[in-house]
């Protein structure tokens, strides 16, 4: 119980943005993360949610402090990491003239699983996500709803250890959205996978997450379960936690 699958210890990410123009993306933050877990990243757009996954994919160095992954320091063991965790990127790389079936099982295939095996969790997951009867439909076709599903099982079929979801359900209708939660929900309660996801909707939040890191310009302001958050803030929910933050129309001295 409460293996420590991700530890940041100081972690900053400087970005150069032309001349003498330098962004903190990161600065000095400090998370860790017990396998299981869902985590919430919260914050305004350009806070940093990104940037944060992006370190800890190996996708990006960091300019100071560290990150570990599954007890690997991202810096020096990045193979190791990348065979065990899987990524939804926020804009996501999807093949477009692949169909929902062949995006699946062509990033599949770049773990090594083998093709029976690769389909028949092809299978599964265009069941899920309800996408079976369009499954030899090129993805160029789908609305932007459908692609963000393709991409959502598409993460999910090299059965990470942890799975980072930029966004994951950004742009998808009602019932997609609540699938993709009742997907994760299940993913880390019965098989013990840890889930690292941003979103912009604190709805989601309240129902999917076990605790929540909330970024601002690159600092990591609060983190916990929401309840301790909001009890934290004195607050009645994440949103007014939200507008405390970062309105400054201090809603607590009303
Ligand atoms: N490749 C890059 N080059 C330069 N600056 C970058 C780069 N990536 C991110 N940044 C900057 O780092 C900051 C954090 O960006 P990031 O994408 O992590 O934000 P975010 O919290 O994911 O925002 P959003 O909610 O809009 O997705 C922003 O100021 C952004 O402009
Ligand atoms: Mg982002």
């Amino acid at each position: 119980m409460n293996e420590t699958v991700i530890r940041t210890e100081g972690l900053t990410k400087i970005f150069e943005q032309g001349k003498k123009r330098e962004v903190v993306a990161l600065n000095e933050v400090n998370i860790d993360v017990s396998r299981g877990e869902v985590v919430g990243l919260l914050g305004p757009n350009g806070a940093g949610k990104t940037t944060l996954i992006r370190v800890l994919i190996g996708l990006l160095t960091p300019t100071a402090g560290r990150a570990y992954v599954l007890g690997r320091d991202v810096t020096e063991e990045i193979d190791y990491i990348r065979e065990r965790v899987a990524l939804l990127p926020q804009e996501a790389g999807i093949y477009e003239r692949l169909t929902a079936r062949e995006n699946i099982v062509y990033y599949g295939g770049m773990y090594g699983i083998p093709e029976e095996e690769l389909q028949q969790r092809a299978d599964r997951l265009l069941d899920i996500v309800g996408l079976r009867e369009k499954e030899d439909y090129q993805v160029k076709g789908f609305s932007g709803g459908m692609k963000r599903k393709v991409l959502v099982a598409r993460s999910l079929v090299s059965e990470p250890e942890i799975v980072f979801l930029d966004e994951p359900t950004t742009g998808v209708d009602t019932i997609g959205a609540r699938v993709v939660r009742n997907l994760l929900k299940k993913l880390s309660s019965e098989q013990n996978r840890t889930i690292i996801l941003t979103t912009h909707d604190l709805n989601e939040v309240a129902e999917l997450c076990d605790r929540v890191g909330i970024l601002n310009e690159g600092h990591l302001v609060a983190v916990g379960k929401p309840s301790d958050i909001e009890e934290q803030f004195k607050a009645a929910n994440l949103e007014e936690v939200f507008v405390g933050l970062f309105t400054g129309e201090g809603v607590y001295e009303q």
